[in-house]
C-alpha cells in the first residue's frame, strides 16, 4: 500500500511543529492556514527543511499540490472549524485520500464524523495528539481511531514522526471512528488529576508550612530521579524555581491563580457518569479549576469564611511522596476504567496494556508508572483491576496510611486536598466487601417501593415499614 502525502491545515504553534517533525522524517508536507503569514513565518525559520514545505493559499490549491492518496491533517480548533474544513474539502478528494483530525476533538463528534466523511467516500482518522508543541516538533504520542485500512496508509508517517520508547513509537491504532478521540480525552483527564494531586502538594506547602517556591522545587526534582519520575513531577520543580526576570520575584507569585479548561477533563467525568463508572479524582480536578475561576467569590468567602492554613503546619515530606505515588495510582486507575467501560460499551477492545505503551513518551502524562501499567495489563488480574494486581496492589497497601496522614492534617488545618481526598474515598469505597447501600435500598423501598434483593433468599422483596410509609 503506498504512503500518502501529506497537507495541513491549521498552522499554528502545534501546526508548525508537526509540519517540521514530518518535513524532518523525510516527507513533503503542503500547508494551508487561514492566515498566510504564519506558513511564511515556519518556513522562514525552517533552514534545509524549508525545501520539504510547500506554501499554498487555498484548500483547493492544497488539494491539488499533493499526490495521491493524499493525507491531510486538520490541526484547528475542536468544534465547528474541523467541520468547516471538511466541508471545503469533501469536494475535493478522492477514494483512497484521508481526512485526519488531529485536534482534541469530543469523540462523539468524531464518530459522527467519520460516518459522514466515509459516506461520502473518503477515509477519516480521529488522532489524539499529546505532547504540546515540543512533543509535536520532536515526537508526539499519538492515539488513533478510524477504519485500520485507513491507518495502512498513514503508518509510516505517523510512526517516523511519533515518540520513540526505547526504539518503538508511541502510536496506535486503538481502534474505530471516536476511539483514539476517547484515549485521548481519558488521557487529559488523568492529566488534569495529575495536575491537581501536584497543585495541592504545592498548598500545602506553600500555605500550610509558608515555604518558597523555590525552597520546594528540590523536592520534585527528587521524586523526580524515582517511582514518581514524570513529564509533569520534572515541570513542576521547574516551574517552582523560575524567577520572574521583570521582578525577579518567583514566577508563581505572579500568576493568577484561576485555571481554564479547554473541556477534556469536564468530557471525561461526564462520559465516565454516562458509562456509570466513579472518575471522582479526575472530577475534584476539573471542579478545582471551575472553583479556581471564581476568584472574586473566593477573595470575598476569604473576608468572611478566614483563609489559608487554621494553624502553621509541618508537612513529611516522605508522607507527601507516598501520597502522590498512591493518588496517581489510582487517578490512573480511573481512567483506565473508564476506558474499559467505554471498551465494552462501543465494542471497540482496547488494548490498555498497549495504551499504556503509547502514553510512555511524548505526552503530557508520560511516567515510570507506566511501564508497570502496561505489565499489569498483560497479565492477570483479580476483576481486571489495576488496584488489584500484585504490583499496584503491595504499592497502595504500602503507601496508603501516607496518603491518610497527608490528607487528615491538611483537613484539619483547613487546607484544601480536593483530589487527594477522593483518591482516599474511593480506595476505601472499593475495598468495602459489605458497603452501605443496604440503606440506600432500604430508602428507596421506604419512600419508592423500589424493591430490594435479599441477602438469604432470592427475588425483589419489600421491607416491613407498609404502616409507616401510609
Ligand atoms: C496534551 C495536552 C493538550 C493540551 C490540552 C489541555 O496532551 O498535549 O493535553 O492537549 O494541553 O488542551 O487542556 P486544557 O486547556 O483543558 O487544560
Amino acid at each position: 500500500m503506498a504512503t500518502a502525502s501529506m497537507g495541513l491545515i491549521g498552522v499554528g504553534t502545534m501546526g508548525s511543529a508537526l509540519a517540521l517533525n514530518i518535513a524532518e522524517n523525510g516527507h513533503d508536507i503542503a500547508l494551508y492556514n487561514l492566515a498566510p503569514s504564519t506558513i511564511d513565518d515556519l518556513i522562514n525559520g525552517a533552514g534545509e527543511l524549508a525545501t520539504r514545505l510547500t506554501k499554498t493559499n487555498s484548500v483547493a490549491e492544497l488539494v491539488s499540490a499533493m499526490p495521491k492518496p493524499r493525507a491531510i491533517i486538520l490541526l484547528v480548533p475542536a468544534g465547528a472549524p474541523v467541520d468547516m474544513s471538511i466541508d471545503a474539502l469533501l469536494p475535493l478528494l478522492e477514494g483512497g485520500d484521508t481526512i485526519i483530525d488531529g485536534g482534541n476533538s469530543d469523540f462523539r463528534e468524531t464518530q459522527a464524523r467519520t460516518k459522514r466523511v466515509e459516506d461520502a467516500g473518503i477515509n477519516y482518522l480521529g488522532v489524539g495528539v499529546s505532547g504540546g508543541a515540543e512533543g509535536a516538533r520532536h515526537g508526539p504520542s499519538m492515539m488513533v481511531g478510524g477504519s485500520p485500512s485507513a491507518w495502512e496508509p498513514i503508518r509510516p508517517v505517523f510512526e517516523a514522526i511519533a515518540a520513540k520508547h526505547e526504539g518503538t513509537p508511541c502510536v496506535a491504532h486503538f481502534g474505530p471512528d471516536g476511539a483514539g478521540h476517547f484515549v485521548k480525552t481519558v488521557h487529559n483527564g488523568i492529566e488534569y488529576a495529575d495536575m491537581q494531586l501536584i497543585a495541592e502538594i504545592y498548598g500545602l506547602l506553600r500555605d500550610g508550612e509558608g515555604r518558597e517556591p523555590a525552597s520546594i522545587a528540590p523536592m520534585f526534582a527528587r521524586w523526580n530521579d524515582g517511582i514518581l519520575k514524570s513529564y509533569l513531577t520534572e515541570i513542576t520543580s521547574k516551574i517552582l524555581a523560575a524567577v520572574d526576570p521583570e521582578t525577579g520575584k518567583p514566577v508563581l507569585d505572579i500568576i493568577v491563580d484561576k485555571a481554564g479548561q479547554k473541556g477534556t477533563g469536564r468530557w471525561t467525568v461526564i462520559e465516565a457518569i454516562r458509562m456509570g463508572q466513579s472518575a471522582s479524582i479526575i472530577e475534584a480536578a476539573v471542579g478545582a479549576r471551575v472553583l479556581s475561576s471564581e476568584r472574586d467569590t473566593r477573595k470575598v468567602a476569604a473576608g468572611i469564611l478566614g483563609t489559608g492554613a487554621l494553624s502553621a503546619q509541618s508537612f513529611d515530606e516522605d508522607d507527601l511522596e507516598a501520597a502522590f505515588l498512591a493518588a496517581r495510582i489510582l487517578s490512573y486507575a480511573q481512567g483506565f476504567r473508564i476506558l474499559k467501560a467505554a471498551s465494552d460499551e462501543f465494542d471497540w477492545s482496547l488494548d490498555f496494556a498497549q495504551i499504556a505503551e503509547v502514553w510512555r513518551e511524548g505526552c503530557i502524562i508520560r511516567s515510570a508508572l507506566l511501564d508497570d501499567i502496561a505489565t499489569a495489563f498483560r497479565s492477570e488480574m483479580p476483576e481486571g483491576r489495576l488496584i488489584l494486581s500484585d504490583h499496584f496492589a503491595s504499592i497502595l497497601l504500602e503507601k496508603m496510611p501516607a496518603l491518610r496522614r497527608v490528607v487528615a492534617q491538611a483537613v484539619l488545618s483547613g487546607l484544601p486536598v480536593a483530589a487527594l481526598s477522593s483518591a482516599i474515598s474511593w480506595f476505601d469505597e472499593i475495598r468495602q466487601a459489605r458497603g452501605t447501600a443496604d440503606m440506600i435500598q432500604g430508602q428507596r423501598d421506604f419512600f419508592g417501593a423500589h424493591s430490594f434483593l435479599r441477602l438469604d433468599k432470592d427475588g425483589a422483596h419489600h421491607g416491613p415499614w407498609h404502616a409507616e410509609r401510609s
